[in-house]
């Protein structure tokens, strides 16, 4: 990879990586109180998400055999990659185990979304490995936030398994923001002005994966909405933050996008 050293790659991942195993790991088996699971806390705007979730989890065969194939030629990223993938398998299984367990869906009704989801396939949105730090570093953000704002509404419906299936997960995804958020952090220190203007392409352009490609899309978002994931909470929670620790001004964003604009304007 024409970007970053080897060493610096590696080194990140394997702080990334020891974390993991040292701290983080948990099982869709023995950590769930999956017993405790009672009717009354039954809701359907939160079965709801956590049926959108679990479709966005699902295209993890696209984003590995995408991400893998972008970063092979870097061991620290492509190992990172992989760890990722795993950490990702375990969310969908979780959900899906939840949606289940609880009776909220059949294995009939989860088998027609499964086929529906993987009808459409996921295509990264960026074609280079900075732009795709970038947008890692925004999009595993806004997954954690999302989680968190499920955890929450979990909290005050008296769900115990979907509070604690949204607890580990958003954890997992705190680890991937911030995994990125370092990656992203020294292609700053290494080419400043150029990884603004990748920063700045991305921030316009950003979309969270697969939400679009899920069936009854506009339906999804709506109940999204209710339990408080929206861009005022995405601005508060998510980019502001992000931005704010890799040290990036708001008036160096809008300074590159000034610079990216009229770099598209003397293209066209
Ligand atoms: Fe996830
Ligand atoms: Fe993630």
């Amino acid at each position: 990879m024409d970007l970053l050293s080897e060493e610096t790659l590696y080194r990140q991942y394997m702080e990334f990586f020891e974390l993991a195993e040292r701290r983080r790991r948990w099982s869709v088996f023995d950590d769930i109180p999956w017993d405790t699971w009672q009717e009354q806390s039954r809701d359907e705007n939160l079965a709801q998400c956590a049926e959108t979730f679990l479709g966005v989890e699902m295209y993890l065969p696209d984003y590995v055999a995408e991400g893998l194939n972008l970063v092979r030629e870097s061991f620290g990223q492509a190992w990172f990659q992989v760890n990722w993938g795993y950490e990702e398998s375990k969310h969908a299984l979780a959900l899906k185990e939840f949606l289940l367990r609880s009776g909220q869906r059949t294995e009939e009704q989860i088998r027609e979304f499964e086929s529906k989801v993987l009808s459409r396939r996921w295509t990264m949105p960026h074609s280079t490995p900075r732009r795709m730090f970038v947008y890692g570093a925004i999009q595993e953000k806004t997954t954690w936030m999302s989680y968190r704002q499920q955890l929450n509404r979990a909290r005050d419906l008296g769900d115990p398994v979907m509070a604690e299936i949204c607890r580990y997960i958003a954890r997992d995804e705190a680890a991937h923001a911030d995994f990125y958020r370092r990656t992203l952090q020294a292609c700053l220190q290494e080419d400043y002005e150029g990884t603004l203007k990748d920063l700045a392409h991305v921030v316009r352009e950003f979309r969270m994966p697969a939400y679009d490609l899920l069936p009854d899309y506009d339906k999804r978002l709506a109940v999204m909405q209710v339990i408080g994931i929206d861009r005022e909470v995405f601005f508060r929670d998510v980019l502001m933050p992000t931005l704010k620790k890799v040290g990036v001004s708001r008036r160096d964003l809008v300074r590159a996008r000034g610079l990216l604009r009229r770099e598209q304007g003397e293209d066209e």
